[in-house]
């Protein structure tokens, strides 16, 4: 081989490589803020683990829905990342109203509390616990919300 050609490789393979790394660190850094954040503002309801409120499906003696799982055996990873913004900026009734729909419901909104950054940080560390094709369906849903 000429010394061209596997200079040239080398370049791209170190290229690849810091490209991954970067890429790594960066979602590594948006996983540990958003677990802070999700520690401190999500986890009383949805759970420490992302387990959620027993019986989540049933409606309470209010007639409310308890707080899902966060973790692939909630919802969560049908919605796009717009979806889910919207709803935790907005909270549950004005995320719903918004789109013609009443509904009760006893999720807050934090538009007041978490800016747009600390929302996508805490997405991140929910994503963090799906597994790969809970992750690509959301992903695909995102990339096709064209929002
Ligand atoms: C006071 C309790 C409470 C807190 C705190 C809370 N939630 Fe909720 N959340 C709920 C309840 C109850 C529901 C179910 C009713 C509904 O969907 O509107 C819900 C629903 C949701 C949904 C829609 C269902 C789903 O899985 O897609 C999302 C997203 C969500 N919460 C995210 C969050 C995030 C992120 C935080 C922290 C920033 C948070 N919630 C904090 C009670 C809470």
């Amino acid at each position: 081989m000429r010394p061209g050609i596997l200079i040239l490789a080398g370049i791209v393979l170190l290229g690849t490589a810091w490209v991954a790394i970067h890429l790594f660190a960066r979602d590594g850094a948006a996983v540990a803020r958003g677990r802070v954040l999700y520690d401190t503002n999500c986890a009383a309801c949805h759970g420490r683990n992302l387990e959620g409120q027993p019986d989540w499906q049933s409606a309470g003696s209010d007639g409310r829905l308890p707080a899902p799982p966060h973790d692939a055996t909630g919802h969560t990873w049908h919605h796009s990342d717009a979806d889910l913004t919207a709803y935790i900026a907005l909270g549950g009734a004005e995320a719903l109203a918004q789109m013609g729909v009443t509904f009760d419901s006893a999720m807050p909104g934090f538009g007041d509390v978490l800016s747009t950054q600390e929302i996508a940080d805490i997405l991140a560390y929910i994503k963090s616990h799906w597994p790969e094709r809970e992750r690509q369906v959301q992903a695909e849903r995102s990339a096709s919300d064209g929002r």
